[in-house]
């Protein structure tokens, strides 16, 4: 086994570091975002939300507003364009608060009643503020808990596995794990707010917005608003983050009903503390854990119940149970998720989805039964490594946990861990180690692209990528100037368009694998098209791909991505504040096109996971059935001087499927890092935490 690092044994620019093509435009400032980019004539949408949790609302007073300085237009339920809510988009079916001001009805605190159009954001702010909406409040009720009245398991195969029989085997096992874990709302409150212009440009609907697909905004826009696809354009060319939040959302759908009133540009920004009701977020969870080894800790009976919220008008399953599908053998498997309805807003995919609170449970779950067994907690996953896959059954394309924790092992200094909790101390701080594994399912989408040869030397590839942060556009060079075999400075990514045609988002850690794959295929093409010596034509020379077929063609397969994580903690005994040391992640996932960003990727991931450990943790008020502190002073994430030094790293791991061998690395940084840190702090001080975050008042 080797680390890649150095060993990637291709030449060429994929698998060398690069910074970012965009990079200097960013720090200098150059490159704008959605809520900067100037157009002449624009005016300000500011969003009202509501103050209740569950009711109707009976009058808006738009009149005295109407009067304010500069406001051009109050749009309401009463008197909005109407849409059509009702259709299925690339990810199904959508979140109804995108069916703006349609009808009265209240169903969370946060949802939105009104907007506020004026010549400056200032002047809209203000009217916002002074807008008086009076409502006939209903009772609501947002109590989560385990097995509350009105849980139920949803239709759908990802809601439940069943292989073999759990009781029986439970009963005969040596060994029993029996837990039940909880994590809290968490939000992904990306640095750059949502933003979104809309205008009227010649009969077309164009949008400058912030999102993670383009294609997926504008099909969903036309959709909506009943419009033929190719009238509407999105761009999206700069993304301060996104994380799963970042698809449709109310604001886009109110700029474009006021430019669509107005006729003019129209632009709506959210606030910090509007993002907390307005773009999803991640579902607190309650999941049992029950798991049964034999003497030598094999498991017989693996059984995962997770549970999670939604709202009343939308489900959305946090599919926490899903993790352990692809991850351990055991003679009888069961997994399932259940769903509970209150009066909140709809959560949504926030990175890694299912996996990173349904890791934290299993691979806490995991080290408890290695207590139990009295077996190193590596060594025990050794011993349940599956053949195939635990419930499918299918081989797996590659599978190299293993090498993961042989080499985070190696590297951590794992050998010499003392595995007796609570007997390393260093003046008034107790030590511990803990490990966890991680992994993440490797999926492709179908994308289109286009390469152009141009007369001047140059190549321009074209397509509907979103670079939300991740470097996806530097990604997409290397990849394109290897397959045109041309230095990367002969190569231009254009991305973000949605007039390039269709293409896979940035999420489901699927981007830079689904349009990579078919760059591939469009430079192949076109150096199949270029005559050697032949001139281009002014207008360059073009080659398109279309991945629907080669992806269709796939067989059927258990593709994963897989890691180790490890930490070390320090627990203050007087305070209970638990202070990471050090964190080391290993993956195998997939051939690393850049490593300078796929590290930040990783470490960003595993930061998270940190955060999600020790500090994340959003609280809703049961009598107002709001967030407390819903903004980033009163919602915490770990900062700076919380997050120690983090080392990520790989080992070699080339997918043989896809023409470039990427896996993905958006998400997995974070799957089983919360598990890890857990896991120190009980081996630090003999306490197990099964509820994150792992606060001070919780510790010891
Ligand atoms: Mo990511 S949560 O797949 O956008």
């Amino acid at each position: 086994m080797t680390t890649t690092t150095a060993t990637t044994a291709v030449t060429g620019a994929v698998g060398t570091a690069h910074t970012r093509i965009e990079g200097r435009e960013k720090v200098t400032g150059a490159a704008r975002y959605a809520g900067e980019i100037p157009f002449a004539d624009l005016a300000h949408g500011w969003l009202v939300l509501s103050t209740i949790a569950r009711g109707r609302i009976r009058s808006v007073d738009d009149a005295p507003v109407l009067a304010m300085p500069g406001v051009l237009a109050v749009l309401h339920h009463g008197n909005a364009p109407r849409v059509d809510a009702d259709y299925v988009g690339m990810l199904g079916k959508p979140d109804p608060v995108v069916g703006v001001l349609q009808h009265d009805r209240v169903p969370f605190v946060g949802w939105p009643v009104a907007l506020v159009v004026a010549e400056t954001s200032e002047q809209a702010r203000e009217a916002a503020e002074a807008l008086v909406v009076h409502y006939d409040q209903e009772p609501h009720d947002v109590a989560f808990s385990a097995g509350r009245p009105g849980t139920y398991t949803p239709d759908g195969d990802a809601m439940r596995t069943a292989v073999g029989d759990l009781e029986s085997r439970l009963a005969a096992s040596a060994h029993v794990v029996d837990a039940e874990y909880t994590t809290p709302e968490e939000h992904h409150s990306a640095m750059e707010p949502h933003a979104a212009t809309a205008r009227w440009d010649d009969g077309r609907l164009d949008i400058v917005d912030s999102n993670q697909g383009s294609t997926w905004v504008a099909d969903e826009l036309a959709k909506l608003f009943s419009l033929d696809p190719p009238s509407v354009r999105v761009r999206s060319e700069h993304v301060g983050g996104a994380f799963g939040s970042k698809g449709l959302r109310a604001h886009q759908v109110l700029a474009v009903m006021a430019a669509t009133v107005l006729d003019r540009p129209v632009r709506v920004v959210m606030t910090r503390r509007q993002m907390f009701s307005l773009i999803g977020y991640r579902s607190p969870t309650a999941q049992r854990v029950r798991l049964g080894a034999d003497p030598d800790g094999r498991l017989l009976a693996f059984d995962h119940q997770g549970q999670s919220l939604s709202s009343t008008v939308h489900e959305f399953v946090e599919e926490s149970a899903g993790f352990g599908r692809a991850m351990y053998a055991a003679d009888a498997h069961h997994t399932v998720n259940r769903l509970v309805r209150l009066d909140v807003p709809t959560p949504t995919w926030v990175r890694a989805p299912g996996e990173a609170p349904g890791s934290f449970a299993v691979e806490s779950a995991l080290d408890e039964l290695a207590e139990k067994c009295g077996m190193d907690p590596i060594e025990l996953r050794a011993r349940n490594e599956p053949a195939v896959g635990p419930v499918s059954g299918l081989p797996f394309s590659s599978r190299n946990l293993l090498a993961c924790f042989d080499e985070g092992a190696r590297r951590f200094g794992w050998a010499d861990r003392d595995p007796r909790p609570g007997v390393r101390r260093e003046g008034r701080w107790l030590l511990g180690t803990g490990t966890a594994a991680s992994t993440f399912p490797v999926l492709v989408a179908p994308s289109t692209a286009a390469v152009t040869a141009e007369a001047d030397g140059m190549f321009t590839v074209r397509i509907t990528a979103a670079d939300v942060g991740t470097g996806a556009r530097t990604a997409l060079t290397l990849i394109a100037a290897d397959a045109l075999e041309v230095p990367t400075e002969r190569v231009r990514v254009r991305i973000a368009d949605s007039d390039f045609g269709p293409a896979m988002i940035a999420g489901g850690s699927m981007g830079t694998r689904s349009w990579g794959w078919a760059v591939m295929l469009a430079a192949r093409e076109l150096r199949e098209k270029l005559v050697p010596g032949g001139d281009i034509p002014p207008e360059g020379l073009t080659a398109r791909s279309n991945t629907s077929d080669v992806i269709g063609a796939l067989a059927q397969k258990e593709r994963h991505a897989f890691g180790a994580q490890f930490a070390e903690v320090a627990v203050d005994v007087t305070t209970g504040e638990v202070r990471v040391r050090r964190m080391l992640g290993i993956f195998a996932a997939g051939r690393i096109v850049n490593p300078l960003t796929a590290r930040s990727q990783l470490i960003g991931g595993m930061t998270w996971g940190l955060s999600m450990a020790l500090h994340e943790e959003a609280v809703r008020d049961p009598a107002t059935g709001g967030l407390v502190g819903p903004d980033l002073a009163g919602y915490h994430i770990a900062s700076h001087a919380d997050v120690p030094h983090i080392e990520a790293d790989w080992v070699d791991d080339p997918d043989v499927e896809d023409p470039v061998g990427i896996k993905g690395v958006g998400e997995i940084g974070i799957v089983g890092a919360a598990a890890a840190i857990a896991n120190a702090v009980r081996h630090a001080t003999g306490v197990r935490h099964r509820s994150l975050p792992i606060r001070p008042d919780r510790v010891l």
